[in-house]
């Protein structure tokens, strides 16, 4: 049992209440906490498209919210063979708010890969450039 597989399972359940009627491309997210609590997200799209918002931003926002302000790990996952890393948008927010993290892809049939922030997004633009 890896240290990601809740966080793994807890991105599964939030897939299940993606709303992609528009792409069909349902996507669930989970991350966590420094202090261990975790907040689920899935994509929500609408008829505009433009204005979808990512399972991972869903995710983050929600946390923010709550209050949460430090976190260790981010989990992605979708029911493709090619695991799904995070968009742009989303690695610059990931990167904003939870800093070098790990990124955990999984997808349905148990295939994991791990990757932290700065692999994913070598040279950021953030509040250092301001
Ligand atoms: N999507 C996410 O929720 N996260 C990703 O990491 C990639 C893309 C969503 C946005 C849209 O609802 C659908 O997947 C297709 O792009």
């Amino acid at each position: 049992m890896s240290d990601y597989d809740t966080l793994i399972a807890m991105a599964k359940q939030a897939r299940e209440n993606a709303h992609a009627n528009f792409s069909n491309f349902k996507v669930g997210a989970a991350l966590r906490s420094a202090s261990g609590k975790i907040f689920g997200g899935c994509n929500v799209e609408n008829a505009t498209y433009g204005l979808t918002v990512c399972a991972e931003r869903i995710a983050i926002f929600k946390a923010i919210s709550e209050g949460e302000r430090r976190f260790d790990a981010i989990a992605v996952v979708t029911d493709t063979d090619a695991l799904t890393p995070p968009c742009g948008a989303c690695r610059q927010l990931i990167w904003e708010f939870c800093g070098d993290v790990p990124v955990v892809m999984a997808n349905l049939k148990g295939a994991i890969e791990v990757l932290r922030m700065h692999e994913l997004f070598p040279k950021p633009f953030d509040s250092s450039n301001l």
